[in-house]
């Protein structure tokens, strides 16, 4: 096998983890001697062991003198398990390799530093586009402390999220539905507004054995949200997090809200909606690293005009619906010049059962400066 077979291997292994290890990176690493993989793991779940030591665990001889193959740089620094770089020395790990650069402030570069001076030969960035891959989410929050927020919705080929009625059920096949519930369980929080609470009654849990359900959080100016809500009757099973933001004759509602197992955050902007920004810093600091925004439209407008959408994923179904009454991904006024956009890139484009996924990086300068103030 070669190199690069190695740190696909490496890719794949930590890929498993995909789900369970937020916030922490997805991370896998093998270590191989004489020609021969002797040990390989992979980061399983958040605070258990990482890969290194996960790879060194799993170890079928010594590891003296052979290379790890690692996709982030290991760490040095004792967390909620001991360093990742004592165990490769301990074991006289010739030589390391590694993919992505840790930009965690108490990892960056000193692993790399630590290893070299203790004579570990290191090669860095080796396929680190590849291993960069795995982690947007955790690189986004560990500099900004804010989640990583996807932007996700289905629509018709016209364009509609739901029809003139407000029905969206179901818009896109069953396979593109199977990979949004995949979706939930990727990411750490799910969000939608109160309309689409309103219209649709939605659980936004996972429905799928062995994946886990993300916490859910509503945007709700002034907790209109029925107690007899789908969300509601079942926040003690899932987390739910209500966003409120006019304290007036809501004493009562919060009450009936905590009696039955949701959290209420209050966070108003001046026009006494929901401050999304705030709302982030909030959500960060309660160690929420990523969620998938469901919208509706119009507060999907809003996270656009706030500068916190770092991903779009538009499922795009066969259909039309027609008229200019059905509800559209992105309502709010929207702009009056084509140069004033949102600029998205195209990152992949494929199939799923009959529709098209279209995933897209948000490259809009309004929201790279957002990040920049955050961190
Ligand atoms: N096909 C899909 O992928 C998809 C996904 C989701 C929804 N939908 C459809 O979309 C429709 C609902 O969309 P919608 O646009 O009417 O409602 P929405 O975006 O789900 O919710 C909007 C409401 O959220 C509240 N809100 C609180 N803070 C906000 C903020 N900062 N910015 C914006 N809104 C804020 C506002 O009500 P308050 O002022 O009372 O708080 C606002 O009216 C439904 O028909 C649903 O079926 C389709």
């Amino acid at each position: 096998m070669t190199d690069q077979e190695y740190m696909l291997r490496a890719i794949q292994l930590a890929k498993k983890g995909e789900g369970w290890t937020n916030p922490n990176p997805m991370v896998g690493a093998v270590i191989v001697k004489d020609g021969k993989i002797i040990g390989e793991g992979y980061h399983k779940k958040y605070g258990e062991l990482h890969a290194e030591r996960n790879a060194i665990a799993s170890l079928t001889e010594s590891a003296e003198g052979a290379v790890i193959y690692v996709t982030l740089e290991p760490c040095c620094h004792h967390g909620k398990t001991p360093p990742c770089t004592e165990a490769i020395i301990e074991q006289k790990i010739r030589k390391v390799v590694i993919g992505s650069r840790d930009p965690n402030p108490k990892v960056a570069g000193k692993g790399v530093q630590m290893l070299r001076e203790a004579g570990v030969t290191v090669v860095e960035d080796f396929m680190r586009e590849e291993c960069d891959q795995l982690n947007p989410v955790f690189f986004h929050y560990i500099t900004t402390k804010t989640p990583y927020v996807v932007m996700k919705y289905a629509m018709t080929l016209d364009g509609k999220i739901a029809t003139k009625t407000g029905a969206s059920k179901w818009i896109t096949g069953e396979s593109a539905r199977k990979e949004v519930q995949h979706m939930r369980h990727q990411y750490m929080g799910i969000m939608a507004g109160i309309g689409t609470v309103l219209a649709d009654d939605p659980m936004l849990n996972v429905r799928v054995e062995g994946w886990k359900s993300p916490v859910r959080i509503v945007c709700d100016s002034k907790l209109r949200i029925p107690p007899g809500s789908q969300i509601v009757k079942s926040a003690e099973k899932y987390r739910t997090i209500v966003a409120y933001a006019e304290q007036k004759n809501a004493e009562e509602k919060i009450k009936i809200l905590h009696t039955m197992g949701v959290e209420t955050i209050y966070c108003p902007d001046e026009k006494n909606q929901i401050d999304l920004k705030k709302l982030m810093a909030d959500l960060g600091n309660r160690g929420i690293d990523s969620i998938l925004l469901e919208g509706g439209g119009t507060l999907n407008d809003s996270a656009l005009r706030a500068g916190i959408v770092k991903e779009v994923q538009a499922f795009v179904a066969p259909k039309l619906f027609g008229g200019v009454a059905g509800k559209t991904p992105v309502e709010g006024i929207g702009v009056e010049l084509p140069s004033e956009a949102v600029e998205l890139k195209y990152t992949d484009i494929c199939q799923i059962g009959e529709d098209i996924r279209i995933k897209c990086q948000v490259c809009d300068k309004k929201q790279e400066e957002s990040c920049l103030q955050e961190s």
